[in-house]
């Protein structure tokens, strides 16, 4: 295994910036000064591998944390790229990669609206099981930062005028450690790279938060409804504080996208939590299955073409929720690429009938 780093896609441009903000006229000049080649810094600069030794001086050279920058999925990266082709069917996890994301059009555009317009307005996304919430957190995070070589031809990515002054946090509820007040509070700190005070409590959290949050931040909550059912610690108090921070200590640079499957009113409620910072939630997207025209673009997305036959056969069968399109596509794919005579539509069929309770009947 070798012992080389690269940047994570989504720090890139903040990379990037970091030359001129540490007073390098270019990256010659920079790499002269810090005794490495060109070509290193370059592919450092540009999400490339380069050795670890170098990675960690380049990044300190940078005042960057070279442990927060580094992508964390080597392995799955470089296997992909072994693969050597480009399979946009992704069953089962959320989409990270914004290439392999297909659709809500509509709802991005009022989401991002929300978001490029000062104040920052808070959003919550809406959605049964497995309609694609989680994927569609990913994508407002990452979209703006992917170079364009790696998203699909014509795919849309100028969602934002000044993306590289936004700061994104991502918290995943259904991960038990975001259950301590404490260790969300330092998760949302850390990542925003902020000091961490100590204690890190509600009080303090507070201070830092409004004495140094001076860029637009978007701090996406998915899976909600976890963090008020199950975690005690997470109480109203808790809530509230987070509600008057964005409404009041952050200049309206901050504003909240939550996910969840039921209205957040309607879930504050349920969990007998008092309600005010669901209450700042003014725009709400429901996620539906994907419109035909989108759904039709995710199976044209397939590096080997589906008759006519296939594809009408796998709208009608899918009904445009994403994941059984991923499915039959998938198997569809498969079928194509391995030249297999057996019906592969029996097999979709049997792929999805897990998930046959998502279809609308
Ligand atoms: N916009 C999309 N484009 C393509 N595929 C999608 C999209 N959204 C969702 N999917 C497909 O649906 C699957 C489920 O998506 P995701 O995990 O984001 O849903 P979710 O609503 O967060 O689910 P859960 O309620 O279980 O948390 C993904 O693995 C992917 O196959
Ligand atoms: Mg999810």
């Amino acid at each position: 295994m070798g012992r080389s780093l690269r940047v994570a896609v989504k720090y890139i441009q903040q990379v990037k910036s970091a030359l001129p903000r540490n007073g390098y006229p270019s990256q010659k000049a920079f790499a002269t000064e810090i005794g490495l080649s060109l070509s290193t810094v370059k592919n450092f600069l540009s999400g490339k591998p380069v050795d670890y030794i170098n990675f960690v001086e380049i990044s300190e050279k940078l005042g960057l944390e070279w442990q927060e920058i580094a992508d964390k999925e080597p392995e799955a990266q470089e296997n992909n790229n072994h693969i050597g082709q480009d399979s946009p069917f992704v069953t089962g996890s959320p989409i990270t990669h914004p290439r392999h994301f297909f659709g809500r059009q509509k709802e991005l555009k009022r989401l991002f609206n929300l978001l490029k317009r000062h104040p920052l307005q808070n959003a919550a996304i809406i959605g049964q099981r497995r309609i694609g919430k989680t994927s569609l957190l990913h994508y407002l995070k990452n979209i703006t930062a992917t170079p364009i070589e790696e998203l699909r031809p014509q795919q849309k990515y100028d969602w934002l005028t000044n993306p590289e002054i936004y700061r994104w946090v991502f918290v995943d509820f259904q991960d038990p450690r975001m259950s301590s007040k404490e260790r969300f509070l330092s998760h949302i700190l850390e990542t925003l790279r902020m000091n961490i005070p100590e204690p890190c409590d509600l009080d303090n959290f507070m201070d830092v938060m409004s004495d140094n949050l001076h860029n637009p931040t978007v701090i996406l909550l998915d899976e909600i409804g976890v963090g008020l059912q199950r975690y005690p610690e997470l109480d109203d108090e808790f809530w509230e504080s987070l509600r008057s921070l964005a409404t009041n200590h952050t200049g309206g640079n901050l504003a909240f996208i939550l996910a969840t499957h039921e209205s957040p009113i309607e879930l504050a409620h349920h969990t007998r939590h008092s309600s005010p910072f669901f209450n700042i939630f003014g725009y709400t997207a429901t996620l539906r299955p994907l419109k035909e025209e989108e759904a039709r673009e995710l199976i044209a997305s397939s590096p080997i073409p589906f008759t006519d036959d296939n594809v009408e056969w796998i709208i009608g069968q899918s009904q445009g929720i994403p994941l059984l399109l991923q499915i039959l596509c998938r198997e569809c794919l498969f079928h194509l690429e391995d030249g297999d005579t057996d019906d592969w539509r029996e097999e979709g069929l049997r792929q999805i009938e897990p998930f046959n309770h998502l279809l609308l009947r």
